[in-house]
């Protein structure tokens, strides 16, 4: 009998190393020593994507379970203390509370998991972004279980040809909608669309219900009257046998897409696909990077990785990515480089506001012609 296994990818940003550009080897085996004790888990791997951690961890205790989540915070406490000692940047930036309460979502670190029942054979993608949104998923998700001209299995696939269900959160008013593809696509695309607020979490096999995808996205937090809690995020993606194939699911990112989250959280630009080893975005803090390791799961073990993006097939995306950066960095303090003002993370306008208001003329009011 094949085994219930449950997938978990927890990730945090405890300290970069140098300034947001990596993660120092230090909290990677601190983080791998940690879990290595643990009786909880099937089986683990550690990494990292620029400046984030990522837990990849196997057990049988479902998702959203205290156990486990409390696992990955004593874990990012732990490696914490080792960024504060090398006064590593921004050292536990991430963990937002001081005390965890059962379970990590909100706390700070993101969260993607899946509960399957291993198939036959059970290939799966885990993603990892720096430099983004959660949203960041939406069109590479969309390109992979939605369109023909990414996924040819949705095409000629019978187990597939049925098509696949999107949720899709709102991350402001903390709501969910199911989206049928292929018939939905367009009232869909209208809300994917517009990734600072609607990002895809699930997909499901519409014809057997099964889990298909998973992403880390968490809602966003009213900071100064601005949303924030913009999330280098992670994603889960079950593939083959009534799912895309491996290939179909990295094909997706070989025409670069703008995303946000570039040079202070504030700028835009192209998501780069690179291994582990060229994941420390430097140029500008950038740009933006994601990262697909591929394992085999197997009772739980996982088989891998398999380092999927260190292909020269994908030598020509980066190229890209650098032309579109070239041409992004170009516009320098200008929109749309610059992140319109409500998604930026931090900005001087209501300091440079308030020092000004005295020079601004309502027009309305002003009875001079001017
Ligand atoms: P194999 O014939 O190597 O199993 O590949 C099938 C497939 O789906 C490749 O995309
Ligand atoms: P991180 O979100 O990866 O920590 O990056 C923040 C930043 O300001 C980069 O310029
Ligand atoms: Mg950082
Ligand atoms: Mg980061």
């Amino acid at each position: 009998m094949d085994k219930t296994v449950t997938l978990s990818v927890i990730k945090a940003d405890i300290g970069g190393f140098v300034g947001h550009s990596g993660v120092h080897p230090e909290l990677l085996e601190k983080a791998k020593g940690i879990l290595s004790g643990s009786p909880l888990l099937i089986d683990f791997h550690v990494t990292h994507v620029g400046d984030d951690i990522n837990l990849i961890l196997t057990h049988e205790l479902g998702r959203n379970n205290g156990e486990i989540h409390q696992l990955a915070w004593d874990t990012f406490v732990a490696c914490t203390e080792v960024a504060k000692k090398l006064k590593l940047y921004g050292a536990g930036q991430d963990l937002l509370g001081d005390a965890f309460s059962g379970n990590i979502k909100g706390l700070g670190p993101g969260v993607a998991e899946i509960e399957v029942v291993e198939r036959k054979s059970e290939p799966v993608i885990v993603l990892m972004a720096d430099k983004t949104e959660p949203g960041a998923w939406n069109l590479p998700l969309y390109r992979i279980f939605a369109d023909p001209f990414n996924t040819i299995g949705l095409v000629i696939d019978p187990n597939m040809h049925g098509g696949f269900n999107f949720e899709v959160r709102d991350l402001i008013a903390h709501k969910k909608i199911i989206f049928s593809a292929p018939e939905d696509i367009y009232d869909m695309l209208v809300f994917i669309g517009a990734p600072g607020r609607y990002a895809i979490k699930r997909v499901f096999h519409k014809a057997n219900g099964q889990i298909a995808a998973s992403s880390s996205t968490q809602r966003l937090n009213l900071m100064a009257g601005r949303y924030v809690g913009k999330d280098d995020p992670v994603c889960i993606i079950r593939c083959q046998s009534g799912f895309p194939a491996v290939g179909e699911v990295l094909e997706a990112f070989a025409r670069p897409h703008l995303v946000s989250g570039w040079m202070r959280g504030s700028h835009s630009g192209p998501l780069m696909p690179v291994s582990v080893t060229n994941s420390c975005p430097t140029r500008f803090d950038g740009p933006p990077r994601v990262v697909a390791l591929g394992f085999q799961l197997a009772q739980g073990k996982l088989i891998g990785p398999q380092d999927m993006f260190d292909d020269p097939a994908f030598d020509r995306a980066r190229a890209l990515c650098n032309e579109i950066a070239d041409y992004m960095r170009s516009l320098g303090p200008f929109e749309p480089h610059r992140l319109p003002l409500d998604e930026m993370e931090y900005t001087t306008m209501p300091l440079v506001m308030s020092k000004l208001k005295d020079r601004f003329i309502d027009l309305r009011l002003s009875k001079t012609k001017s």
